[in-house]
C-alpha cells in the first residue's frame, strides 16, 4: 500500500531540519537566505583577501561552543561569516593569482543544489538510477574529446591526487600482472612533475625511492633525452619502469611534456603512460589550442580537473582510461553492496552498472551534474574560450614582465602562469647589493606583505633553488591592467621592503 502524503503523520518538529517534502517552504527559505547571505557578501568584496593571520583566523573558531546550537539559520549565517565568510580568499578578484583556484560558473553552482540535495550517491545504480549514465556520458565524452578509442572508459574522482593514485594503481597492478617484482618497479616523471606522483608511490607500497624524476629542459618540459636514457639504463639496476607520467601544464610553469616522444619511448620499453592533464585538460576544449595537447590520445591513462581550467566547483576531477578493463585492478565484489554478476567474462542482463566497480571510493559525489549542466547550458565551445582568456593573458603579463628592469622572468609563459621575481635596481647596477639570500627572503616577505594588506595574492615557488614569486591566472574577468596593478603593488613592496633591508640582511 502506498502512503499519500496526506494520509501521512504530521513531522514531529524535532525533524524539521531535514530535507523533506513538507519542509519544502523550510527548505527554500534556508536556501533563498543563503543565496542571499553569499550575494551580499560579494558585494562588499573588492579584494582577494583581508590579510588575516592564522592566530587571528582561528580565534573567532575555536571560542564557537558546538554544544550550544544558535537554532536559527540566520544566526548561525551571521556566525558563519565572523568565523570564516567575512576573511576568506575570493577567487574571482583579478589580484586573486595564487594557486589553481579557479572562479567557479553559475551553471555549476546550480547543479550543486541538486547534488547535495538529493544527495545521490553515485557508487551503485540503485542510489543513482540515471545518474550512473550521466557520469558514463561524460566520461565517454571526455575519452572522446582526448581522442580515445571505443574501449575507454574512467571515473569521476576527487582531485587530480586521486585520479593519479589511481591510475598508478592500475600502472602498478599492470605490471604486476606482467610478472614484474613489485620492489623493482619504477616511475619516472619530469622534476616539474606534480607531487602527487610521489605521494602515489608511496601510498601504493612502491617506497620513496620508486619515483626516478628526470631534468626539464630549456623551456621547463621533460628531457626526451634524459628520458630514453632513463628507461635504457633501468633494467641494467635490475628495475623495471612500470610507468612514465608526463606532466600537461606543470605546476608552476604549465609546461607541456612532449607527449608524443614520450608515447614513442614508452611504446618502446614496454611502460604505461600516464598524463597528468589535471591543469592542461582546459585545452580539451580550447577552439584554438587543442593542438598543443597531440599525442594525449596515445596515453593508457589521463587525469583531467575540472575543478581547475573547467571552472568547475571542487570537487571535480576524472581518469581516463584507453582500456576500461584495466579498471578491473580497482574492483572489488561486495554482497551487501556491489554483488558479482552471475557471468563475471560475459555479459550478465542482471548485472547492475555499478561505478563504484571503477573506483577507489564507495559513497561518491555527483560531481558529474555539475560538468553536465555547464555543458548543457554553456558548452564546451565557450569553457574553451575561457581557457584561451587566460592562456592570452598569461602571456601578456608575462611580456610585461619582460620588460620591467625591476621584474625577472623566470621562463615564457605556457599556460596561465607566470613565474618571476623582484630583483631591486641597485642588485645590479652597483654590485651585488643584494645576495641571492637576501633576494630570496625578499620574494617571501613581497608576497606575505601583499596578503596582509590584502590587495593581491601572488604564491611563491623555487626555481633552480632560489625563491621566485608565481601569477596563476585563472579568471577569465581579469584584464591586464588588473594584473599590471598587481605587479606594480609588487615593485611598490618590494621597493619599500628592499629599502628596509639592513646591511646584515643584505
Ligand atoms: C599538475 C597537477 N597534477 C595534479 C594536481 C593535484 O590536483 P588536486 O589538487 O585536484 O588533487 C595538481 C594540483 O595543483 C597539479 O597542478
Amino acid at each position: 500500500m502506498t502512503t499519500t502524503p496526506a494520509s501521512r503523520p504530521p513531522v514531529p518538529p524535532d525533524l524539521r531540519h531535514l530535507f523533506h517534502p513538507e519542509h519544502a517552504d523550510h527548505y527554500v527559505a534556508a536556501m533563498r537566505s543563503g543565496v542571499h547571505h553569499l550575494a551580499d557578501a560579494l558585494g562588499r568584496v573588492s579584494d582577494p583577501a583581508t590579510g588575516l593571520s592564522p592566530e587571528h583566523a582561528a580565534k573567532p573558531v575555536v571560542d564557537v561552543d558546538l554544544d550550544e546550537p544558535l537554532g536559527d539559520p540566520a544566526q548561525a549565517l551571521a556566525e558563519m561569516s565572523r568565523v570564516w565568510l567575512d576573511d576568506t580568499v575570493w577567487f574571482h578578484e583579478p589580484a586573486y593569482a595564487a594557486h589553481l583556484n579557479c572562479p567557479v560558473v553559475i551553471p555549476a553552482l546550480l547543479a550543486e543544489v541538486f547534488v547535495s540535495g538529493v544527495n545521490a550517491s553515485l557508487d551503485t545504480f540503485d542510489q543513482s538510477v540515471g545518474g550512473t549514465f550521466v557520469e558514463r556520458h561524460l566520461v565517454d565524452w571526455t575519452a572522446g574529446r582526448i581522442g580515445f578509442g571505443p574501449d575507454a572508459d574512467g571515473i569521476f574522482t576527487s582531485g587530480g591526487t586521486q585520479s593519479n593514485l589511481q591510475a598508478l594503481l592500475l600502472a602498478r597492478d599492470h605490471a604486476v600482472a606482467a610478472g614484474a617484482p613489485v620492489e623493482q618497479l619504477r616511475v619516472v616523471t619530469s622534476s616539474d612533475g606534480h607531487f602527487s606522483v610521489q605521494k602515489a608511490a608511496r601510498l601504493l607500497g612502491l617506497g620513496d625511492d620508486a619515483v626516478v624524476t628526470v631534468p626539464v629542459d630549456a623551456d621547463r618540459c621533460l628531457d626526451l633525452d634524459a628520458l630514453a636514457a632513463t628507461l635504457e639504463a633501468l633494467p641494467g639496476y635490475g628495475l623495471v619502469p612500470m610507468a612514465v607520467v608526463a606532466t600537461a601544464g606543470t605546476t608552476d610553469f604549465g609546461a607541456i611534456d612532449p607527449l608524443g616522444g614520450v608515447a614513442d619511448l614508452c611504446e618502446r620499453h614496454g611502460a604505461w603512460l600516464h598524463v597528468d592533464a589535471a591543469y592542461g585538460g582546459g585545452l580539451l576544449v580550447s577552439p584554438t589550442r587543442r593542438h598543443r595537447l597531440a599525442g594525449i590520445e596515445r596515453a593508457d591513462s589521463v587525469t583531467v580537473d575540472f575543478h581547475k581550467t573547467w571552472f568547475q566547483p571542487v570537487s571535480s576531477s576524472a581518469l581516463l582510461v584507453a582500456d576500461g578493463s584495466t579498471l578491473r585492478h580497482v574492483t572489488w565484489h561486495a554482497d551487501y553492496l556491489n554483488p558479482e554478476p552471475a557471468d563475471p567474462d560475459g555479459e550478465d542482463p542482471a548485472a547492475a552498472p555499478n561505478q563504484v566497480d571503477k573506483s577507489l571510493q564507495t559513497t561518491r559525489r555527483f560531481d558529474a551534474l555539475k560538468l553536465w549542466l555547464t555543458l548543457r547550458i554553456m558548452g564546451p565551445d565557450l569553457i574553451g574560450s575561457y581557457v584561451d582568456r587566460v592562456v592570452d593573458l598569461a602571456a601578456e603579463v608575462g611580456s610585461r614582465v619582460a620588460g620591467h628592469d625591476e621584474l625577472e622572468l623566470a621562463a615564457p609563459p605556457q599556460l596561465s602562469t607566470v613565474v618571476f621575481r623582484f630583483r631591486p635596481h641597485d642588485a645590479g647596477a652597483h654590485g651585488p647589493a643584494y645576495d641571492d639570500d637576501a633576494l630570496d627572503a625578499l620574494q617571501g616577505r613581497i608576497r606575505t606583505d601583499l596578503y596582509e594588506r590584502g590587495t593581491g595574492m601572488v604564491a611563491a615557488t623555487r626555481v633552480e633553488g632560489r625563491a621566485f614569486l608565481k601569477l596563476t591566472l585563472l579568471n577569465p574577468m581579469a584584464t591586464v591592467e588588473d594584473l599590471s596593478r598587481l605587479l606594480d603593488a609588487v615593485v611598490a613592496g618590494g621597493r619599500a621592503l628592499a629599502a628596509g633591508m639592513t646591511e646584515v640582511e643584505r
